[in-house]
């Protein structure tokens, strides 16, 4: 497909990608008395969890069975907000719990791991994103949620995977050019869907990058009757052999809604505990991350979302340090793009999980 209006993009920079982090193994005794006493501190500390489906499938239990919730980042941050906990425990990435934070400066938001970061957030500096903001003062500013306190409070808009189409179709048709950031995949990918012009960041997910198109029209070949699909963070060859194009809600429920009974899933392998629970009769297959030019660094797991787990857990409602801060200065301003963009999700009933928005 050509693009109506060519991308302009700036340089990228390297990010160091941390090994995936390996927690001691538990017996099903010991992991069930480990769940007992995180139960208990989180009743004793009005505390809630709000995890993201990338991690750890015991704390998605764990957070579900504890009144709390797996989600996507939309769902995430709308769900810390309806909360009277007075503590929301995020497990997921650092942008996760400080928009978390920016949402209820009132509440207790603490993180099992302060260092779990996202490459797309390392890759979009504070400094440098202003500079090139102040650039092109005529664009309005959408940023990705995986963005720093400090990035969302320079823009406008911020977007998570399962509104970005809505919102930027909607700032087009008002005939805004649009400055996006920081993932240039699923900037290229709306740019493709809504046919608005956009200036690129040239960011990317180290996760999503490494899913191959080569080898995945052969994984395709051997299973011609599985539905393919792709999270919009991948590259643009991949999201172009994906029946279904989507954030982690929407794949989850195409899993459940689509008739195939393989699928083969194009994201990072946390997804699979949420799609088995819901679909156990399905056979779902991980999309390839080997093949020419592999470097398998992530191998379609997160190492960042790995930092999350029941031990430090545990640690962390024991000492109940890891609490996420925001300057004030910094807060006033990132709330309000967050805030428009969940006015927007709730006016146009967008991202509710029954639905399988993109
Ligand atoms: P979702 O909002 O689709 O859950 O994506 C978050 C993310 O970090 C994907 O890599
Ligand atoms: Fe960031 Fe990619 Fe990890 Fe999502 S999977 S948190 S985009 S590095």
């Amino acid at each position: 497909m050509n693009d109506p209006h060519p991308p302009e993009t700036i340089a990228r920079r390297p990010i160091a990608v941390p090994p995936h982090p390996v927690w001691p193994s538990l017996s099903a005794p010991e992991k069930g008395a480990l769940k007992q006493r995180i139960k208990a501190l989180l009743r004793q500390q009005n505390a809630v969890l709000v995890a993201h489906y990338y991690t750890d499938g015991d704390l998605q239990e764990l957070a579900e069975e504890s009144g709390g919730c797996v989600a996507d980042s939309l769902e995430m941050a709308r769900f810390g907000s309806e909360q009277e906990a007075s503590t929301l425990i995020v497990c997921g990435v650092r942008f996760m719990g400080e928009t978390a934070k920016i949402l209820n400066p009132e509440k207790r938001v603490l993180m099992p791991d302060l260092n779990a970061t996202c490459s797309l957030d390392e890759g979009c500096p504070a400094d440098e994103f202003i500079r090139f903001c102040d650039q092109h003062p005529e664009h309005t500013v959408v940023v990705y949620a995986n963005t720093s306190a400090q990035v969302k409070a320079r823009s406008d808009w911020v977007v998570t995977s399962g509104i970005a189409l809505s919102i930027v179709r909607h700032l087009a048709q008002r005939g805004e050019k649009i400055l996006w950031a920081p993932d240039r995949h699923l900037g290229h990918y709306v740019q493709s869907v809504t046919g608005a012009e956009m200036l690129f960041w040239d960011g990317s997910c180290v996760v999503h990058e490494e899913f191959k198109s080569v080898a995945l029209e052969r994984v395709r070949r051997l299973h011609p009757e599985a539905a393919v699909l792709v999270h919009p963070e991948s590259p643009r060859e991949v999201i172009a052999q994906a029946d279904v194009v989507g954030s982690t809600t929407a794949l989850i429920n195409a899993v459940t809604r689509m008739e195939n009974k393989e699928f083969i899933v194009a994201t990072d392998g946390g997804i699979f505990h949420k799609m088995r629970q819901m679909a156990p009769h399905k056979r779902l297959i991980e999309a390839p991350t080997i093949g020419e030019g592999a470097t398998c660094q992530s191998c379609a797991h997160c190492p960042w979302m790995g930092m999350n787990s029941l031990h430090n857990l545990l640690q962390l409602l024991e000492r109940g340090d890891n609490e996420i801060e925001i300057d004030p200065a910094i807060r006033e301003r990132a709330v309000l793009p967050i805030q428009r963009m969940l006015d927007f999700a709730r006016e146009q009933g967008i991202g509710m999980k029954d639905k399988g928005n993109a």
